[in-house]
């Protein structure tokens, strides 16, 4: 089967295709013929060690996960002994783990990993993409943000993966929701449930005063010290993007009247994500949360992929197909 690979750290080049044996799948597991992945701002931080703490656990000279590919769509090819609840040519999605391996023809899950069947009458391939999107933006909008009807919420980077998901969960808990985002993207996100659009190239949000509950910086660009006025009092601001400020706002106002958060999500106990998928499975029945995607690239093409999402001007998911 094809695979896309990478053996040390570096720019979108150091990642080759090639050919390898499929993998035979463990009596607790599934194998899943891929029908898409997906290629975020955290597969290519990882692709180059970027932040450096990334070496900490990801190998300090060379990366240890071979095969690359977190969040997966595909068709149940081969059933483990024991696992049940999946039959072959089942359409699956969600995450196959943290050893990786989804940008592949095959992948191996555990059968009680973070995978769920595919609801009736829902398109294979953009699930790849949502899966990732979602399982980042429910965690903070839900547990972290408690959004509910009384919240106002501000969403920075709004036309991005976990954004664009951001804004529809938000709206769909009944919060009053403001997306940060230049202006080319303004419809999409009023298309997605966005009350106001703030333009980033216009005005700076961070201006506003004693306004938001919640302000949600899913891609990082900002910071706890700037959006601080624009909270209201008992307000959150919350962040996907690790680095030494946020840690030093989190200890520094865990009981302040105002506090900053970083959630590490992709690092959830699979059954909590799981969970959360069947949850996705009902929200995508309900049409209250839909895939955005914005490009699809093949597998041959990862590499151009990886360069397109490294520009940081991608309005939702980006694709890789097998
Ligand atoms: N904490 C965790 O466990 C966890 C898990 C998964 C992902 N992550 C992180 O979450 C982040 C999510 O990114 P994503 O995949 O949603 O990003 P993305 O899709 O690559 O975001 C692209 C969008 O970012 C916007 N943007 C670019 N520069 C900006 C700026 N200076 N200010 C505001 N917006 C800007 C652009 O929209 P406009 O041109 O419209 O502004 C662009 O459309 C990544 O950094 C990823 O590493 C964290």
């Amino acid at each position: 089967m094809k695979a896309a690979m990478q053996s040390r750290y570096g720019v979108p080049e150091v990642i080759e295709v090639r050919e390898i044996a499929r993998p035979m799948p463990q009596a607790d597991e599934i194998l899943v013929r891929v029908a898409a992945t997906t290629v975020t701002l955290a597969d290519t931080a990882f692709r180059k060690a970027d932040p450096l703490i990334i070496r900490l656990f990801n190998g300090l000279f060379r990366p240890k996960t071979a095969i690359l590919g977190d969040t997966i769509a595909g068709v149940v090819e081969a059933v483990g002994v024991a696992v049940s609840g999946f039959s072959v040519g089942d359409a699956v999605y969600g995450s196959v783990g943290p050893k990786l391996g989804g940008a592949a023809q095959f992948v191996r899950v555990k059968g009680n990993g973070a995978v769920v069947k595919v609801p009736a009458g829902v398109e294979l391939a953009p699930l790849a993409g949502l899966a990732y999107s979602y399982l980042t933006a429910m965690p903070f909008m839900r547990d972290e943000g408690q959004v509910g009807p009384a919240s106002t919420v501000l969403i920075n980077g709004a036309a991005g993966s976990v954004g664009a998901v951001a804004v529809q969960l938000a709206r769909h808990f009944g919060a009053e929701v403001t997306a940060v985002v230049s202006g080319r993207h303004e419809q999409m996100v009023r298309a997605l449930g966005a009350d106001h659009v703030i333009d980033r190239t216009q005005t700076d949000f961070t201006t506003a005063r004693e306004r938001y509950d919640v302000v949600f910086d899913a891609v990082g660009k900002s910071s706890f010290g700037h959006s601080r006025g624009a909270l209201k009092t008992g307000g959150i601001y919350l962040t996907t993007v690790m680095g030494l400020g946020i840690v030093r706002d989190m200890l520094a106002t865990r009981k302040g009247a105002k506090r900053a958060r970083l959630a590490t999500t992709g690092l959830r106990p699979e059954a909590d994500k799981r969970r959360d998928l069947e949850v996705l499975n009902a929200l995508l029945t309900a049409g209250a949360v839909r895939p955005v995607t914005d490009r699809r690239f093949a597998l041959d093409d990862i590499v151009a992929a990886h360069r397109y999402v490294d520009g940081q001007t991608k309005a939702g998911d980006v694709l890789v197909t097998m």
